[in-house]
């Protein structure tokens, strides 16, 4: 079944929150954050329905002034993974961002997320930098970047946000 994606926005708070507690022991959101992010901002996020499960989403950022998308968040259910949920996402994000005129799209991951590290090499993404303890616990954050040009024009409807 092809993935099918669309802006997400405050009503999906719950599936959301949801996703990410299945996904994540460490690095999640707080239920709160998530709330105002999602009533808009620079952080927007993409929900994905697939075959079976929750789906998955992916949270990307936008500065003013800078041609770098930052891949926030990225977390697919359990119940819906390798269905290429994952990479129908990163394409969405990507098509999302060069309709914001950005050039490339930016994530960290810890070095030792062999799921997530293939998925980003598969889908074109190259080491940038390295963040010695970046996170909470001492481990090292991969900088992965990919310009946008290799993923498709998707066109995603948009939610609309006041
Ligand atoms: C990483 C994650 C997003 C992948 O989601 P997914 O929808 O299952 O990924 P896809 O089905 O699109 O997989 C695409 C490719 O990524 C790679 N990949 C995905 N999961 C993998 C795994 N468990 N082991 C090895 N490679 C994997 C494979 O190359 C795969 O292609 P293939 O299925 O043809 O072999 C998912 O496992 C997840 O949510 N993990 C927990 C949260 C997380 O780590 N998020 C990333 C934070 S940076």
């Amino acid at each position: 079944m092809p993935v099918s994606i669309r802006e997400a926005g405050r009503q999906d708070l719950d599936r959301i929150d949801r996703i990410e507690a299945e996904s994540f022991d460490a690095d999640r959101f707080a239920r709160r954050n998530l709330s105002r992010m999602l009533a808009g901002g620079r952080t927007r996020f993409l929900l994905a329905e697939a075959a079976e499960g929750l789906g998955g989403y992916i949270a990307v950022s936008f500065r003013n002034g800078s041609h770098i998308a930052r891949i926030y968040s990225l977390a697919v259910a359990p119940g819906a993974r390798r269905q290429g949920v994952a990479e129908a996402l990163l394409d969405a994000a990507g098509a999302f961002a060069a309709k914001r005129n950005c050039r490339a799209l930016r994530l960290e991951v810890r070095a030792s997320n062999r799921p997530a590290v293939k998925l980003y090499e598969g889908r074109g993404f190259r080491l940038h930098d390295k963040r010695i303890a970046y996170y909470e616990d001492g481990e090292t954050a991969l900088v992965l970047e990919a310009s946008v040009e290799g993923f498709s024009r998707t066109v995603i409807p948009e939610q609309d946000t006041p």
